[in-house]
Formats: C-alpha cells, sequence, structure tokens
C-alpha cells in the first residue's frame, strides 16, 4: 500500500471499469468509488437507456438497422452534475430524461435495444471518448472486454438474484415507484439472459477482471474493497527513482 512517504513511487491516473449483473450494486458502489477518487463516474447503462427512450417515443424499428443508424445520428448524449442531489443526471437531447429512463417501461426494453451492433457501436465509440483522460470509474457489461480492454482496473460484479430483485425494488421504491417484487425478478432473470447471450459484446467477466460478490457485503465494504484495489493499480515507479 503506498504512503506519502513512499517516494520511488508517483501516482497515475486509471480506468476502472466495473461491470456485471444488473442491480447488484455497481451504480452505487461506482459513484462512491469515484468521489473518494475524485474520479468522473460514467453510467453507461444510463446511455443504453437513453437510446431505449428515444426509439420508443419515435418509433424506431428495431429491426431494420438503417432506421436505427438513421436515428442514431440524432441522439445526443450527454451528463451534467445536479449539484442540489450531488448526483449526474442523463440528458437525452438537451432535455434531462434520468427519471424517465429508470421506469420499467424501459427497463423491458433495454436490453433488445442494447443487443443492436449499430447501438453498441456508437455508444463504445462515445464511451471511449469520455473516457480518453483517465481518471474515471466507468459501469456496464462490457466495459472490461469491450471499451476498455487495457483499463487498470476491471471489477466484475454479481449477487444472488433475490437480493438484487429486493435491492431494485426498495430503489424503485425510493422514486416512488411501486412495483411488484416476482416482476421485478423476471425482468432481471430476462436481461440476465439477453446479456449474457447477445452476439455483440456479451456480458462475461474479463479474464483480469476481480469477481466481486456483493450478496453478503456492506455499500461501505464494496467501496472500500474496490478503492483499495485501485490506489495499488495507481502507482507506478517514478522517473526520478
Ligand atoms: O446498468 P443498467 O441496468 O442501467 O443497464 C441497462 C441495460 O443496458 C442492461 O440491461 C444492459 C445494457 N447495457 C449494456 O448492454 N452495456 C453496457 N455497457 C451497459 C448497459
Amino acid at each position: 500500500m503506498y504512503s506519502p512517504e513512499d517516494d520511488d513511487m508517483a501516482i497515475q491516473k486509471i480506468i476502472i471499469a466495473i461491470d456485471g449483473y444488473s442491480s447488484c450494486g455497481k451504480s452505487t458502489t461506482a459513484k462512491l468509488v469515484a468521489a473518494r477518487l475524485g474520479y468522473g463516474y460514467i453510467d453507461t447503462g444510463a446511455m443504453y437507456r437513453a437510446v431505449t427512450l428515444y426509439f420508443t417515443e419515435k418509433n424506431i424499428s428495431l429491426t431494420n438497422p438503417r432506421d436505427v443508424e438513421k436515428a442514431l445520428l440524432d441522439i445526443s448524449i450527454s451528463f451534467h452534475h445536479n449539484a442540489r442531489i450531488n448526483e449526474n443526471e442523463a440528458f437525452l437531447n438537451g432535455l434531462n430524461v434520468e427519471k424517465e429512463i429508470r421506469k420499467m417501461y424501459i427497463s423491458d426494453m433495454v436490453s433488445e435495444v442494447s443487443a443492436i451492433p449499430e447501438v453498441r457501436h456508437a455508444m463504445v465509440a462515445q464511451q471511449q471518448k469520455m473516457g480518453r483522460k483517465k481518471g474515471i470509474v466507468m459501469d456496464g457489461r462490457d466495459i472490461g472486454t469491450r471499451v476498455f480492454p487495457d483499463a487498470e482496473l476491471k471489477i466484475f460484479m454479481t449477487a444472488d438474484l433475490d437480493l438484487r430483485a429486493y435491492r431494485r425494488q426498495q430503489e424503485l421504491m425510493e422514486k416512488n415507484q411501486l412495483v411488484n417484487f416476482e416482476e421485478i425478478k423476471n425482468n432481471l432473470m430476462h436481461r440476465d439472459e439477453i446479456d449474457t447471450t447477445r452476439k455483440e459484446s456479451p456480458l462475461t467477466q474479463a479474464a483480469d477482471a476481480f469477481l466481486l460478490d456483493t450478496s453478503h457485503l456492506t455499500v461501505d465494504e464494496q467501496v472500500d474493497h474496490v478503492v483499495g484495489l485501485a490506489q495499488s493499480r495507481m502507482l507506478f515507479p517514478s522517473v526520478s527513482s
């Protein structure tokens, strides 16, 4: 572990890729890790959700690659920090869509939309741009395998399915959305199935990723674990040594 007295080492900015199943605490962990390290945080799931919202509103046919490509040209996704709640919020073509993209009708569609190769190519290119200066924590399904295969730290998160559904239900309740437990569980199973079996960059643990099962961990424990790993990855021998 680095100590400031250790003048043979210097600190570099790294990319932290956090992948894993839906609702195992990726974004909660990623946000807090980013805050502790003073890093940026990108929720790539929000980008696929914003595309899904656009396609739904504009009735874009998911089976016609040309329609999809054309629609993607009209989509601009960005994140802006909301100082009041100290969170990044997703914007689609200049409109704050943070609340809308978390609703169940988007969750029901997003895995189908994110399996479309044209959608993935467009989002991956944007994500690579967002992370090119490093100093970033990015969470998703293919960050360590496709977006940043050379990321200095890769985490693969998983948790017990019932726990994931319960946590998701609590999260939705906090947003005043009452959704039946079985409905959430079925949605998670459906998304796991599509996310892990799609042709284009399916969800899979990178060979060099650390497996983090959050079933029996508190959020603080998860964050401490990732920050500890990150700190060791940030060190490199200084030029003067
Ligand atoms: O993280 P989330 O549940 O908000 O993600 C929504 C969906 O987006 C998820 O079911 C799979 C997809 N996704 C993806 O395919 N690749 C990513 N890098 C992030 C999310």
